[in-house]
């Protein structure tokens, strides 16, 4: 495949791109700073300004694509070949890195962009970040808890903090979209992202302090696992809109799930049994309707 991917100098990104490139495809970036990568195109792009947006995606990948075309006899447009997905990851990631509404207007503006331009010029699949911030648990002002455990794709989405809005909104936008062009548009309602070398530097504190993961509802990413959601999606075609939480099978603290509920959520109704080490962050719908597997568990490092 042909595909644009926003964002993919960063964090999760990076991993995202990598992997892609591995199975095959083609993949130009479009972010800010470029991404160290040989087999990568990179474009700079600020995905705010709604030219620029239309512009790389209606554009070469390459330059050895100047050389497959072109219609010389005057009698068209010179043919640039088409993206056939657009996977957007860019955004500012968090709230307390740049001021709230700039977080919302960059995340939300740019999103507004993509999926727009990606509509008007006939792609056929978006994948997009959306984030387990929605729930409004991880950026809340003191603690909001969850509703009801595990929480799945149903469970309200009222945060209060402008990244999370920003993510809810562009879920918005993404559905309308949707319902205009009848494209498939997948939002990955993405749990905290953790690298590979994040177990070593991190989960000993994790382990030692379980509150330490409240915010995230006591749930992880695996960037590789999340690389994995993201080739599951574009393998996967006819879905419409979709969200899903994508998340690792166990939680990030060594205590047991039965011990998490005790220790942080006793007043929280609990809708089915939550076993052993099982997320507090349900990824059924991913694993059902893409065949998400995720492999990796900071458990490995730590057994
Ligand atoms: N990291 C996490 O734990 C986490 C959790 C949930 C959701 N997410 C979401 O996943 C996505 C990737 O997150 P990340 O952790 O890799 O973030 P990151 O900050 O590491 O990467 C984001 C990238 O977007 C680029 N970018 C920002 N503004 C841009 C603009 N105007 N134009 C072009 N590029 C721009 C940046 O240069 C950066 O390379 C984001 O949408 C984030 O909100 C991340």
């Amino acid at each position: 495949m042909r595909i644009a991917f926003t964002g993919g100098s960063g964090k999760a990104g990076r991993y995202a791109v990598d992997h892609l490139i591995g199975l095959g495809h083609r993949v130009t970036n479009l972010d800010l700073v470029p991404l160290d990568h040989p087999e990568v195109h990179n474009l700079c792009v600020d995905l705010t300004d709604a030219g620029q947006v239309f512009n790389a995606l209606s554009g070469y990948a390459g330059h050895d694509e100047l050389d497959v075309v072109p219609d010389r006899d005057g009698d068209g447009p010179i043919p640039v070949p088409s993206y056939d997905a657009v996977v957007h990851f860019a955004a500012v990631p968090a709230i307390l890195i740049r001021p709230d509404n700039e977080t919302y207007r960059v995340n939300v503006m740019s999103t507004y962009h993509v999926i727009d331009a990606a509509v008007k010029l006939g792609i056929a699949k978006v994948i997009f970040a959306s984030s387990e911030t929605t729930y409004g648990v991880c950026f809340a002002a003191g603690e909001i808890l969850p509703e009801y455990l595990p929480v799945d794709e149903d469970h309200a989405t009222v945060p209060q903090d402008s990244y999370a809005m920003s993510k809810v909104v562009n879920e918005a936008t993404a559905r309308s979209f949707q319902a205009r062009s009848g494209i498939d548009i997948y939002g990955l309602r993405i749990n905290n992202v953790i690298e590979p070398h994040e177990y070593e530097r991190d989960f000993g504190r994790y382990v030692a302090d379980p509150a330490l993961r409240r915010r995230n509802i006591f749930a992880y990413i695996d960037a590789r696992d999340l690389a994995q959601m993201v080739e599951r999606c574009l393998l996967t075609d006819g879905l419409g809109y979709q969200v899903f939480n994508v998340s690792n099978d166990d939680t990030s603290v060594a205590i047991t799930s039965a011990e998490v509920i005790e220790r942080f959520y006793p007043t929280v109704p609990i809708r089915r049994p939550i076993e052993g080490h099982q997320t507090f962050y349900a990824n059924e719908r991913a694993r059902t309707l893409v065949g998400f597997e995720p492999s990796h568990t900071w458990r490995e490092r730590f057994d």
